[in-house]
């Protein structure tokens, strides 16, 4: 067999984004693909954010014979647009985090964002969703992503709260058709109390905190951060300061959604376990 031969059997999937250098998933693809036994190659591909560049860049790779991408900020709503066929999820999300190719060559598109924090909240920790009382902070692209599969665990009640209050109502009207959704004023938490706090405003990069008051988080509640970092987050460090029974920052679910690609491409699903170790120690 001549190499030629050889690589051309490999299949080729890559992340596009901007910035895209800190990205983890080339190494976490990398490891399921040893994993599992599959023959494929992910990069991490930084592409310019001028009107048509995205576009363009898929154009390139799916010409070039790439089999599937993962997209990531500030990409996901030009990826929803660019899917030819999205599924139901990333519909009403309005944004994809997963691109691949049917025979026909058609872009398909989903977001696996949200059934990865479910999965990391429930299979990998042992949280219940179902029946408690919810909240969400922030109502940007992270929080869009990842409404259906939450409100789908059934939460007895969902409150998303964010600086810009219509933003929040916005999402609440949208998604008012998967359970019991409503919005708020981070003023108006006052006096309430939560079973589960998420965590998906972008204040963390700029290591800051929305305005939360004391006594919102219930006795034994739960916090989760969207956001992961080498240390623990303003965010877990605020979960713990409250007494929560456990704070949990989102490298789970960064392992778990890009997992759930996986699966959408290659029909395997790799263990998540020791990888989430592999990518927390890397960090660290
Ligand atoms: P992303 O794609 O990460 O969600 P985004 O769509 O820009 O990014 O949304 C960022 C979210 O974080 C928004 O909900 C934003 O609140 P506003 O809609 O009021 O702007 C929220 N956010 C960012 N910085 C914040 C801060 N310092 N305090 C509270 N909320 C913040």
């Amino acid at each position: 067999m001549t190499n030629h031969q050889q690589t051309s059997q490999i299949d080729h999937y890559a992340v596009i984004g901007n910035p895209i250098a800190h990205s983890k998933s080339p190494l976490i693809h990398t490891v399921f693909a040893q994993q599992t036994g599959q023959a494929m190659q992910y990069e991490a591909l930084l592409v310019g954010t001028q009107a048509g560049e995205f576009a363009a860049a898929v154009q390139r790779f799916q010409a070039s014979g790439g089999k599937g991408l993962n997209i990531t900020v500030p990409f996901k709503q030009a990826a929803w647009a660019l899917a030819a066929q999205r599924c139901q999820r990333a519909e009403r999300a309005g944004a994809v985090n997963t691109l691949w190719f049917d025979d026909q060559r058609r872009c398909l598109g989903d977001n696996t964002d949200g059934v990865g924090l479910v999965r990391d909240l429930t299979q990998n920790h042992g949280g219940r969703i179902e029946g408690q009382r919810l909240l969400i902070l922030g109502a940007g692209g992270a929080v869009r992503g990842v409404l259906e599969p939450l409100l789908d665990a059934a939460p007895a009640q969902c409150v998303i709260a964010n600086r810009t209050v219509h933003k929040a109502e916005t999402l609440a009207e949208l998604f008012a058709a998967h359970g019991n959704v409503t919005a708020s004023a981070y003023e108006a938490l006052q006096g309430q109390s939560f079973d589960f706090i998420i965590n998906g405003t972008s204040a963390s990069l700029q290591g800051e905190l929305p305005p939360l008051p004391d006594g919102l988080l219930a006795e034994d509640g739960w916090c989760y951060d969207m956001m992961y970092a080498s240390t623990k987050t303003p965010f877990v460090r605020w979960g713990l300061a409250q007494g929560a029974a456990c704070a949990l920052d989102g490298l789970g679910m960064l392992v778990e959604q890009a997992a759930q690609s996986f699966y959408l491409w290659r029909g395997v699903k790799p263990d998540t376990a020791p990888v989430i170790q592999q990518v927390r120690e890397h960090l660290g």
